[in-house]
């Protein structure tokens, strides 16, 4: 509890929204109210609806935390209404999430930053109608047998396919498509899944202790995030030190290429001879006590509590 602070700072956490993510939104959102809270902070839990914007300009606070999950949350369009109206937030810049939220996009300046990441190529609804659905197919099933199909942008697995069986193709495009109008297809990594937090504080930019994700099912989907149980994870990662060194300059290469902000989480595929792959970064990453990124703090002896302030803090003073 902190008594020297003369004001405490007013702030708002933004949590809730409408995506399918709503739920852990408010989870994540109220550990760090009760983190701020504990720090004698004055903090207002808000839900990101139509009373939103106009209460956040009528009181303006001295830092809004942004932790909404799904499209609300990471494409960039609710902070860059922050940054046009001047209103100070924890996290990444609107054109910064914007960028991280387009796989295709991050993949491309990750790639020219010599960061690995799997070899891939985007496709559009209407190109893939110009061209016809056949010919797009038989050219995706020659340059990558066994593709990872995903949307472009999304979250939470949902639409994404990995296609063991060139039959599949079709049916995977179909269902990346019902989620937008572009989507990737990957080259498939087989290794282990990892999820590396970065955080900054006054000595730069730092990687957690990767977290080690294992599906009891051999998938990470939409059910294997959110259901206790079905996924196993490891902190540090069972990894050789050479990968987790790797992986920790992958996920601060990419903080960093991305221009990201105060908190990130890269989401790797480390492979059989130890390489790091970069699949994508979250802006917004899940902070309930079983998340990533709090797991991976816990991990590394830091307190949930201190940290949430620490980053609250240095928002407020940037
Ligand atoms: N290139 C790939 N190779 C192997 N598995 C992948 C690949 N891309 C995605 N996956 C698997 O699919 C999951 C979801 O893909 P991801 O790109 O992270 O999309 P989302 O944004 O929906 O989380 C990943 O967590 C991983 O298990
Ligand atoms: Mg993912």
């Amino acid at each position: 509890m902190s008594t020297a602070m003369s004001t405490a700072p007013d702030v708002v956490v933004l949590a809730g929204g409408i995506s399918h993510e709503r739920d852990i939104s408010l989870r994540s959102g109220r550990r760090v109210a009760d983190a701020l809270t504990g720090f004698g902070w004055h903090v207002r839990v808000l839900d990101s609806d139509a009373r939103l914007l106009p209460s956040l300009l009528e009181r303006r606070p001295d830092v809004v935390w942004p932790a909404l999950h799904g499209a609300s949350g990471e494409d960039g369009t609710l902070r860059s209404f922050f940054d046009a109206t001047g209103l100070t937030y924890v996290g990444s810049r609107g054109a910064a999430a914007r960028l991280a939220w387009d796989k295709p996009a991050a993949k491309r300046l990750i790639g020219q930053a010599g960061g690995a990441t799997p070899p891939w190529l985007s496709m559009t609804r209407d190109v893939f109608r110009e061209v016809g659905a056949q010919a797009a197919i038989d050219l995706i099933g020659t340059a990558f047998p066994e593709p990872v199909v995903k949307p472009a942008r999304g979250g939470s697995a949902q639409g994404v396919t990995i296609v063991r069986d060139s039959n599949r193709l079709p049916r995977a495009l179909m269902d990346a498509f019902t989620y937008g109008d572009e989507l990737l297809v990957e080259e498939r990594v087989d290794g282990t899944e990892i999820a590396v937090s970065v955080l900054e504080d006054d000595d730069g930019v730092h990687a957690l202790p990767a977290v080690e994700i294992v599906p009891t099912g051999g998938v990470y989907g939409f059910e294997e995030r959110y259901n206790a149980g079905e996924t196993r994870f490891y902190t540090p990662a069972r990894i050789a030190e050479s990968a987790a060194t790797a992986a920790a300059e992958l996920a601060v290469l990419a903080h960093r290429v991305l221009g990201l902000r105060h908190l990130s989480r890269i989401d790797l595929i480390v492979d059989a001879s130890g390489s790091p792959w970069f699949l994508e970064a979250q802006v917004s990453p899940g902070l309930t006590e079983t998340s990533l990124l709090p797991q991976s703090l816990i991990a590394s002896g830091g307190d949930l509590g201190q940290a949430y302030a620490a980053l609250a803090s240095r928002a407020l003073a940037d």
